[in-house]
């Protein structure tokens, strides 16, 4: 079973839990997605929450990513405004080879996770994904054993269906 960890973080949180779960399985690749976007830093808090809360994606690197080897894709976000970020918006939509596959999704935060689970979801089955789990991750807990745990668990069961 050939797992594709795609993730975006912009402080670590969400790197920490992609690493620690690649770390975890066997026949695995880790792929960091970044934001090629130029904000003002003065708004930069701003714009990237109005761009979140609108659903909108954002110039990313790797501008396209292929996972037609994989058989099950884990995709980590931070919650921004909510929702995942504008990055893992675009990655989804950068996928290819995605259709009918197994996805997870994992999402940092700090305390307010939102929609982010659903927004996912419906981001994911609009690939015709098939979302096999969900979880929120706070920012404290991403060295939780009960959490890490229960990420393990969920990506474990993917693997054998
Ligand atoms: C632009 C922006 C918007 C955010 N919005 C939320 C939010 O709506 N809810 C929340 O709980 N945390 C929010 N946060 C906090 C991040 O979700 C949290 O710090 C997360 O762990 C960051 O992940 P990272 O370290 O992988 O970048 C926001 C952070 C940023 C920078």
């Amino acid at each position: 079973m050939k797992i594709c960890i795609i993730y975006h973080s912009e402080t670590g949180t969400t790197r920490h839990v992609a690493q620690h779960l690649a770390s975890a399985c066997t026949d695995v690749r880790l792929i960091e997605v970044y934001d090629r976007a130029y904000y003002v830093p003065l708004t930069r808090f701003m714009s990237r929450c109005k761009k979140a809360q609108g659903e909108e994606t954002t110039p990313i690197e790797p501008a396209s990513i292929d996972v037609s080897g994989y058989d099950l894709i884990v995709l980590g976000s931070p919650v921004w405004a909510f929702k995942p970020t504008p990055v893992i918006h675009a990655a989804i939509l950068a996928l290819k080879g995605c259709e009918g596959k197994p996805v997870i999704g994992f999402f940092c935060h700090g305390g307010m996770p939102g929609s982010s689970e659903e927004t996912f979801t419906t981001w994911c089955e609009g690939r015709t994904m098939q979302v096999r789990g969900t979880m929120t991750i706070h920012k404290k807990e991403i060295e939780n054993e009960k959490k890490t745990k229960e990420i393990l668990t969920m990506v474990s069961a993917a693997t054998r269906a």
